[in-house]
């Protein structure tokens, strides 16, 4: 699946342009051009998946507090739009199923980042997956990612086929070991820490490494040419425009 794997995915859906992770970002990114699309998946207090990057609902809702203390028809009823801009007013917190209807009628791939609230990581990844599964067409590119190593195992043991993104913020003494426990298709890792070496050193085990989160088509250039496969962008259209004619 990793085959269809794009230059540039959009992340949280074209986020520069729109509420991040919600429906009107993901359409947003596929006006722009994106192929594929990365979304933030946490639990709400009746256990449904729901798309938002914080842990608490202050930064990208109406809502204050956290996000596992509301059950989803209450996180549903929040503007998750106004903050960023008065005219996405009423912008629902999406729910992964509308999410994914959203997606799949769009015609784009994605990579849902399973997102945990603290302590919560078995049953998010759980739920993530058990929810995708009957939902989602089997020849629509997938890719499950997160920085807890639990989640990852859960989506293994669950449906291993998809693939599963290593993502790693403060790079871990064992890295390589856990990549190959959890059987992880790519390195998902932090751009600013990367040099040719350490792109090297992860593309030695065999694996694509992919870089988040790249909004200037220059640093763009300069991974590519350290042998990056894809980086996650707030501007997937703004970024293909700055970066063609060069062989991205
Ligand atoms: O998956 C790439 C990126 O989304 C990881 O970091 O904090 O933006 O979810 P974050
Ligand atoms: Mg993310």
């Amino acid at each position: 699946m990793l085959s269809t794997l794009p230059r540039l995915i959009g992340h949280r859906g074209a986020k520069e342009s729109a509420p991040e992770n919600t429906l009107a970002s993901i359409r947003e990114a596929a006006r722009q051009g994106a192929q594929w699309v990365e979304l933030d998946v946490m639990l709400s207090r009746d256990q449904r998946p729901v798309i938002i990057h914080d842990e608490t609902l202050d930064r990208t809702t109406s809502g204050t507090g956290p996000v596992p203390l509301r059950d989803a028809a209450d996180l549903r009823a929040l503007d998750a739009g106004t903050w960023f801009d008065p005219k996405f007013a009423g912008e629902p917190l999406p729910t992964l199923e509308e999410a994914i209807a959203l997606i799949v009628e769009l015609g784009l791939g994605l990579n849902l980042e399973i997102k945990p609230y603290p302590g919560q990581e078995i049953a998010t990844a759980t739920v993530a997956v058990d929810t995708l599964r009957p939902l989602w067409p089997a020849d629509r590119p997938l890719m499950f990612s997160s920085f807890e190593v639990p989640c990852l195992e859960v989506a293994q043991r669950l449906w291993p086929e998809i693939p599963r993104g290593y993502l790693i913020w403060e790079e871990p003494e064992d890295w390589a070991a856990i990549a190959d426990r959890v059987g992880a298709a790519s390195f998902n890792v932090n751009h600013e820490w990367q040099t040719p070496d350490t792109i090297a050193r992860y593309r030695a085990t065999g694996r694509p490494v992919l870089t988040y989160t790249v909004n200037d088509s220059e640093r763009a250039r300069i991974l590519f040419d350290w042998g990056v496969s894809a980086i996650f962008t707030d501007a997937p259209g703004r970024m293909a425009a700055e970066l063609s004619g060069s062989s991205v």
